[in-house]
Order: structure tokens, then C-alpha cells, then sequence
């Protein structure tokens, strides 16, 4: 029984023993198991050390924090506004960086304009800043370039591309606008066609306010409606999103460049005005002979023809002579805009005095000829600037054929001062030799002629004047 019992109380015992091996081996295996997976994901050292460097992360963070904003403030605070003219580079007002916004240095691509371009690597991402609305003073108006996330707290920022356009010269001037604007248009046919929602002008970093009404129509042809930033809304800094900024004319643009850019810029006022110029080369009158078409472009003023009759009267003869001849006579001042791009895009011949209104050269097809006409003493004293009208007809594809420079007249009274003796003369009238005008007219008309019956043969008119236009 005890033996039983023993036994009974042994097995009992036994079995007591195997439970407890049995629990002590789960634990284990389960100890290991849990090790194991520690091991496999994460050491337990490794846990606690990253938890610690993770308290240290967030402490950090605040710190981070706290310096970036400290950071902030002061970049903000740290802006410098330098004037807009530098007059220590008033020699070189127009070459290299020239003495507006003097410090930074132009982008040069080889055959193109140069320009600035803001946020840009060569900005290291700095948006473009102004402050300062003086008209009379450049050195009053001022320039920074500031990151956009350290902006001044007062500053406008103005959304969207700016087009900014400083002039030696003017922005209301046919010729000279025009010189000032260009640039622009050919940068935004290398730029997806982009138009700017704001035009900024400056003249020796001036604020303008205005440019002249065909440059404006122009530009409107191209671009869309033209809006001008004046900075009206308080004594602040305005900053740009985007910005491009031209302070060269079109001097270092290739010459095939300048082409297609006179023929976008024909393209563009013909469609603005509704001219469809299709055929227009290959116009023939009912005896199927080509038409030429000539005109006298007239203005009122200064370098106007002292006897306008006589000279109507000359070409009138001449023109009379050639079947299919059409002279007509103009008063540019009285065109609106786009009855100067009518009258251009119709004429084969214009034959002007030296003056802006010759500008509009640029709406005549390519390969159309320019005569010009000059007061006595342009050749003497007017400097090489004379020759505007003939690089210009160089530039756009027209041919230029000659001038003529009046002998008579006064003689200045100072002839060793150029200056001098040129104020005296620049506003003369253009008088006329009736043998030369008559010789040269009848040349020119001859030559056009020729041309014309060339091109009818040919079917070529028109082969750069399609009605699409590039941008
Ligand atoms: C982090 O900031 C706290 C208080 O903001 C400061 O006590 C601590 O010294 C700072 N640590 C470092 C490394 O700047
Ligand atoms: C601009 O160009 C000049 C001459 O090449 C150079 O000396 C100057 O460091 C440049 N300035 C900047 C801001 O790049
Ligand atoms: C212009 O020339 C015509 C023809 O020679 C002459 O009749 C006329 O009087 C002249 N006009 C002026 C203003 O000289
Ligand atoms: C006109 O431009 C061509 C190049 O396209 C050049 O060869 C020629 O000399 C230029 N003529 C004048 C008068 O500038
Ligand atoms: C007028 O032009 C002709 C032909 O070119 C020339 O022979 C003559 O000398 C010129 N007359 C004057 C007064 O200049």
C-alpha cells in the first residue's frame, strides 16, 4: 500500500516533474524565440541606442528649428539694394554689364541677345528685386536679388514672367523702341513662345511709364495685351517670379537670327491687322503684267523735303514710265498703326527721308528696296549712327538701294566742332536734284521690275512670308 502509494505518490511525483520540464522548455523555447527575433530585426542594444538617438533627433529637430528660423529673419534682414544706375561705369554705360543693374554679368548664348534671367543658375536661384520709383534720377531706384524663401516681409511679389527693358536711347521713338523690345521677341521663340504678364521700362534706370503707341501695338501683336508695372503699391520691394531682363539692343544676334526674328515680327502685325498677304507678290494688273508698287513715305517736320510737289512730281514721272507702276504718297503721322503695316505690306519701293517713321520697313516682304534721303550735313557729322536705316534693311532681308545726301545748303558756322555742327544740322530739310532722282528711281524701278517677273515665272513670292507664324 505504502509501496502503492509511494509508487502512486512517485508516479504522481513523476508526472509533477514532467509538467514543469515541459513549461520550463515552452519558456525556453519561447525565450529563444523571442531572442531570435530581436537578433533577426533589431539587437536590444541597438534598440535602446536608437532610441536614445532618437530623443537626441527630436531635441534636434527643435534646435534645427529654431536656428532656420533665426536663419530666415536674418536673410531677410540681409538684403542690399544697390542702385539701378552705377554712374562709376558711365563710360561704359552700354557695354559689358553695362552701368544698370552693374554688378551682374549678361548670359551669352552664341548668335543670340544677351540677357539676364531670374531665378537662374547664374542667380544661384535668387529672384530679381526692385525697389524705388524715380523717373528722373537712376540712382534713386534699386535692385537686389533674394531668395524666395527669405523675401523681405514687405515685399510684392509679383507672380508670373516679367519682361524688363532698359534703353540708352527711348521707349516711345519708332526706331529706338524697337531696338529696346526686339530682344524680347526672339527670346520667347527660343522659350516655348512665352509671353509676359508685365512689361517693367526703364531708360538709365528710369521708370517709364509708357512706350510709344506703334512699339505698344507692336508688342501687342506679339505678346498679347501689353500691362506696365509702375510699383503703385507703396514704397516697397517688388520681387519677380520669373523676370528676363534686356539692357543690349540686338547686337550680338546673328544675322540669321535677326531674319527670322523681322519675319515673326511682320508675321505677327500683318495677322494683328488683318492682313492676309497672300498672292501679293504675284499681283498682276488685267494685261497680266506685275504690279510694282512705290511709295514716298512723308513726314512732317524736321528732314521733310523742302518742295514735296517737285519731288512727287520725279517719281511720279518715272513710275508713269514703267507698265504696272503704282506710285502712292503717305503722311506717316496720319496712319494709325495698322494702316502703316497695310501701306508697308503693299509697297515694293519706299523712298523716305532719314527718320523713325522708315522703321516700318520691316512690314514689306523680304527682298523689298529702300531709298533714303538725307539733310546736308548728315554725311559730314551724323557719325556712323546715319547708317541705321541701311544696317536695318540689312537685318530684316530688304535691300537698300542707296541714299542721297543734299550738297546745298548753309555751312555750319563751326566746322571744327561735330557735335556742334551736328545739332545744326540734323533738322534741315532735304532738297533734290532732279537729274539723280529721276536716274536713280528709274534704276531701282527697273531693277524691282525684273524681280517681280522673276518671281511670277518662278511661283516663289511669298516663300517667307507664310501665314503661320512662328510663335
Ligand atoms: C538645443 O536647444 C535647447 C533649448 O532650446 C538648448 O538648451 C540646448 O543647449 C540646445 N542644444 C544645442 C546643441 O544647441
Ligand atoms: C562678371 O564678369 C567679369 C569679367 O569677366 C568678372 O570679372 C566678374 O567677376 C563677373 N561678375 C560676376 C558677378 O559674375
Ligand atoms: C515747288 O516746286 C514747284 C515746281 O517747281 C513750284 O511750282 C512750287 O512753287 C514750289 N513750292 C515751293 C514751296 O517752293
Ligand atoms: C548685309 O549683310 C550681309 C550678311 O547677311 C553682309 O555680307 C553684307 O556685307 C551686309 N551689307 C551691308 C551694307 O551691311
Ligand atoms: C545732280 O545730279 C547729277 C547726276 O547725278 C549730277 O551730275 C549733278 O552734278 C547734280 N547736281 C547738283 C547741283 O548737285
Amino acid at each position: 500500500m505504502k509501496m502503492e502509494h509511494h509508487l502512486k505518490s512517485c508516479t504522481r511525483n513523476k508526472n509533477k516533474m514532467s509538467t514543469i520540464k515541459f513549461i520550463s522548455i515552452f519558456l525556453f523555447t519561447l525565450f529563444l524565440v523571442v531572442i531570435l527575433f530581436h537578433i533577426q530585426y533589431s539587437s536590444p542594444f541597438d534598440f535602446s541606442l536608437s532610441a536614445r538617438s532618437q530623443r537626441q533627433i527630436f531635441l534636434s529637430q527643435e534646435n534645427y528649428s529654431v536656428v532656420i528660423k533665426s536663419m530666415t529673419a536674418k536673410l531677410k534682414d540681409s538684403l542690399t539694394f544697390l542702385p539701378l544706375k552705377d554712374l562709376r561705369f558711365r563710360e561704359t554705360a552700354t557695354t559689358g554689364h553695362t552701368w544698370f543693374m552693374s554688378s551682374l554679368n549678361d548670359t551669352h548664348k552664341e548668335n543670340e541677345a544677351e540677357h539676364l534671367y531670374f531665378p537662374s543658375k547664374a542667380s544661384k536661384g535668387r529672384l530679381l528685386c526692385f525697389k524705388g520709383r524715380d523717373t528722373k534720377d537712376g540712382t534713386k531706384n534699386t535692385y537686389a536679388l533674394a531668395w524666395r524663401e527669405g523675401l523681405p516681409d514687405s515685399a510684392v511679389l509679383l507672380e508670373g514672367l516679367t519682361f524688363v527693358s532698359d534703353t540708352y536711347f527711348d521707349h516711345t521713338n519708332l526706331w529706338h523702341g524697337l531696338c529696346a523690345v526686339a530682344p524680347f521677341v526672339r527670346w520667347s521663340t527660343k522659350n516655348e513662345c512665352l509671353k509676359p504678364t508685365r512689361w517693367v521700362l526703364f531708360h538709365w534706370g528710369e521708370l517709364r511709364l509708357k512706350m510709344g503707341s506703334w512699339i505698344q501695338q507692336l508688342m501687342q501683336a506679339n505678346f498679347g495685351e501689353v500691362k506696365l508695372e509702375g510699383f503703385d503699391r507703396g514704397d516697397v520691394p517688388y520681387c519677380f517670379e520669373k523676370a528676363v531682363v534686356m539692357r543690349h539692343e540686338i547686337s550680338k544676334m546673328g544675322q540669321e537670327n535677326k531674319l527670322k526674328m523681322f519675319d515673326l515680327l511682320r508675321c505677327k502685325a500683318r495677322s494683328y491687322c488683318g492682313i492676309n498677304p497672300a498672292g501679293k507678290g504675284r499681283e498682276i494688273n488685267e494685261r497680266g503684267v506685275s504690279i510694282i508698287r512705290l511709295t514716298l513715305l512723308m513726314r512732317r517736320g524736321s528732314r521733310t523735303f523742302k518742295n514735296a510737289t517737285i519731288v512727287t512730281d520725279i517719281f511720279a514721272k518715272e513710275c508713269a514710265r514703267v507698265e504696272g507702276c503704282i506710285l502712292r504718297v503717305v503722311q506717316s503721322e496720319d496712319l494709325s498703326f495698322c494702316d502703316q503695316v497695310k501701306v508697308l505690306t503693299n509697297t515694293d519701293i519706299v523712298a523716305s527721308p532719314v527718320g523713325a517713321q522708315l522703321t516700318n520697313m520691316l512690314f514689306m516682304d523680304r527682298e523689298s528696296s529702300v531709298m533714303q534721303f538725307y539733310p546736308k550735313g548728315w554725311l559730314e557729322y551724323a557719325g556712323s549712327g546715319q547708317y541705321a536705316y541701311h544696317w536695318m534693311a540689312n537685318q530684316s532681308g530688304m535691300k537698300h538701294q542707296g541714299a542721297w545726301w543734299d550738297p546745298i545748303g548753309e555751312e555750319c558756322p563751326s566746322p571744327q566742332d561735330q557735335w556742334q555742327c551736328f545739332s545744326f544740322h540734323k533738322d534741315g530739310m532735304v532738297g533734290h536734284n532732279e537729274t539723280h532722282f529721276a536716274e536713280w528711281a528709274r534704276r531701282v524701278i527697273d531693277q524691282v521690275r525684273l524681280i517681280k517677273m522673276e518671281q511670277a515665272s518662278a511661283d516663289q513670292a511669298n516663300k517667307h512670308d507664310s501665314k503661320t507664324c512662328l510663335c
